[in-house]
């Protein structure tokens, strides 16, 4: 190890699942906090039409205040800091918005300072308000900017817990060409060479890999969470399934889901699977055998492990260990 070590700043808790509910439906709050979501997030931003954006915020604080969450993670989708909305929706939750609040979600974030922006108006609400516990902030990365100056934007406020990334507004803002939110598109292929039957294959490639991969990594840099934002067509639980697969490998511990028939398969997706654990524990197990005997490296299955694989099966017995208490 590296003589600087990693403090993890993220709550210990579950992510898989991060059902997002517009703020001016109000109907759908009591089924999402009954529901089976790790999270819940109240949504003031582009979930909600300008005209209703004032009834949304009163919506959501009455929620805050009176649904039962039961134990969910409570967060709210607050507007941009280019509208005028988004003071007025800081002030309301954190003065109004009663203890259950767990994160404000900053949309578009393009620096530090936004982030610096949004904090100093929650400090000031939070003294001002007598509030006991600290909210925490969740920060979208969905801008070329954001993507850029990633790495300031993770280092800048102890309340900063996870980092999510926002295919939409991220290939708006690059100019990508490209309508599919967080799904693949059938021209961003390679062609194999030919082969002795002049037979050519097409190869998809992941346009999101390489915003997913910088997100996950200044999120472990930073003691952070990562986690995968929306897939569009949740008409297609297939597409869904193979991104969150995906981003589950890269290292997200969850995933947004825009519809609730997405939570299920977040919930499915994020929890290792049983074969996984169960080879991590065994690897665990050999190790200490062979510590037990003075040897640094064992083999397992005729595959040599050592310390290093330790670290890696300990991330999913972990994270496994936490699911099965949560599950309790
Ligand atoms: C989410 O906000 C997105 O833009 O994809
Ligand atoms: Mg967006």
């Amino acid at each position: 190890m590296s003589f600087t070590t990693i403090e993890r700043q993220a709550p210990v808790r579950i992510y898989r699942s991060k059902l997002f509910v517009p703020g001016s439906k109000t109907n759908f709050f009591e089924k999402a906090a009954a529901g089976p979501a790790d999270c819940v997030c109240l949504d003031l931003e582009d979930a909600v039409a300008p005209a209703d954006k004032d009834k949304a915020r009163d919506n959501v604080v009455a929620a805050l205040n009176d649904v039962d969450w039961k134990g969910k993670i409570v967060t709210v989708r607050i507007n941009g800091l280019d509208t005028t909305w988004c003071y007025k929706d800081v002030i309301a939750l954190v003065e109004k918005g009663g203890e259950k609040l767990d994160a404000i979600m900053i949309p578009k974030v393009a620096n530090a300072k936004d982030v610096y922006a949004i904090d100093w108006l929650m400090t000031q609400c939070s003294q001002n308000a007598g509030r006991r516990k600290k909210i925490g902030i969740e920060v979208i990365i969905e801008s070329v900017l954001g993507l850029k100056n990633i790495d300031e934007i993770a280092a800048s406020s102890k309340r900063m817990e996870t980092l999510h990334f926002g295919a939409a507004d991220y290939a708006a803002s690059q100019g990508m060409r490209t309508t599919n939110i967080g799904g693949g598109n059938a021209d961003y292929v390679m062609l194999t060479d030919k082969d002795e039957a002049d037979r050519r294959e097409r190869h998809w490639n992941d346009l999101w890999h390489y915003p997913l991969f910088k997100l996950v990594q200044a999120a472990r840099a930073h003691g952070l969470v990562a986690i995968d934002g929306p897939f569009g067509d949740y008409q297609d639980p297939d597409g869904f399934r193979a991104q969150a697969n995906r981003t589950a490998i890269l290292g997200c511990e969850g995933k947004w889901a825009i519809h609730p028939s997405q939570v299920e398969l977040c919930n499915e997706i994020f929890t290792p699977p049983e074969k996984e654990v169960a080879r991590a524990q065994a690897i665990l197990d050999s190790m200490k055998d062979a510590h037990n005997t003075g040897s640094g490296a064992a083999s397992l299955n005729g595959v040599l492990i050592d310390a290093a694989s330790i670290r890696q099966a300990e991330v999913i017995v972990k994270q496994m260990a936490m699911i099965r208490e949560k599950g309790k």
